[in-house]
């Protein structure tokens, strides 16, 4: 049977998801802040990030962190305006970036509202110049989530985005989950990552959650398997019911 080399930690359900997430979040932000001046977070959309934002951006955690010293980015997008109720940078505005009052030059969003989704793409790479390290873009923690069908970030199933070896973000215009155009860091980047933490909850992510931890399935077929930054680089935090089939 396949192992990913990762650290897993189950918890009983969202909310200590949550909680676990925040209080992670803030020992990397201030263990970062003593040697770096500023600290760089890939995030993911979703339902359970929505949790971890909001516990994030409330008491003790908001005052935990020095905001000013952190830089969004995201690790996909949906093909929506930035105001859309389906836009990943909505969701973490409202409950993010507004609660703490992160300043607009500390937000580095994708423009999923652009008709050529691919010009996006491209203006986000250049984007992404700034934080190179290595002739790559390294972030020191990239969040994620996982969709019933192994998916990540919007690296979907059989999808030629999971075999881009060149390019740091595309646009892909046939994902399964609505809506079907989306924008999308690439494997390498990812890969890139300093610290990558998935975060997934509910019954119906748990089949998913045992193929991409422990199956052979091919990476193809479960595109979380494709996110391996190395040893001691991934933490997948999961709720009972994900993780029920471990
Ligand atoms: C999105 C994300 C996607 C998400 C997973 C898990 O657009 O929603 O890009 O990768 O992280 O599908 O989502 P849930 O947390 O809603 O299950």
């Amino acid at each position: 049977m396949h192992s990913v080399e990762c650290e897993v930690k189950i918890l009983r359900d969202t909310a200590a998801l949550a909680e676990e997430a925040a209080k992670r979040f803030v020992a990397m932000v201030v263990t970062a802040r003593r040697d770096k001046q500023s600290h760089t977070v890939a995030l993911s959309g979703g339902t359970t990030p929505r949790a971890f934002y909001t516990r994030l951006a409330s008491a003790p955690y908001d005052a935990q962190v020095d905001w000013s010293r952190i830089d969004f980015y995201f690790g996909d997008e949906r093909g929506v305006p930035p105001d859309h109720p389906d836009s990943t940078y909505r969701l973490a505005h409202d409950t993010l970036f507004r609660p703490n009052r992160i300043a607009a030059g500390q937000i580095h969003r994708m423009r999923g509202e652009m008709e050529d989704l691919s010009a996006a793409a491209e203006l986000y790479t250049t984007e992404l110049t700034a934080v190179v390290d290595e002739g790559l873009p390294r972030f020191d923690l990239v969040l994620l989530g996982l969709g019933p069908d192994g998916h990540t970030a919007s690296l979907f199933p059989n999808n030629r985005a999971l075999h881009e070896h060149v390019r740091w973000v595309v646009s892909i215009d046939d994902a399964p989950k609505p809506p079907p155009r989306r924008l999308t860091l690439t494997v390498p980047v990812l890969n890139h990552a300093k610290q990558v933490i998935f975060l997934v909850a509910g019954a119906d992510k748990a089949r998913a959650v045992r193929e991409v931890l422990r199956g052979d399935a091919p990476a193809d077929d479960y595109p979380a398997k494709l996110i391996q930054p190395g040893a001691g680089r991934v933490l997948w935090v999961l709720d009972e019911e994900a993780a029920s089939l471990l």
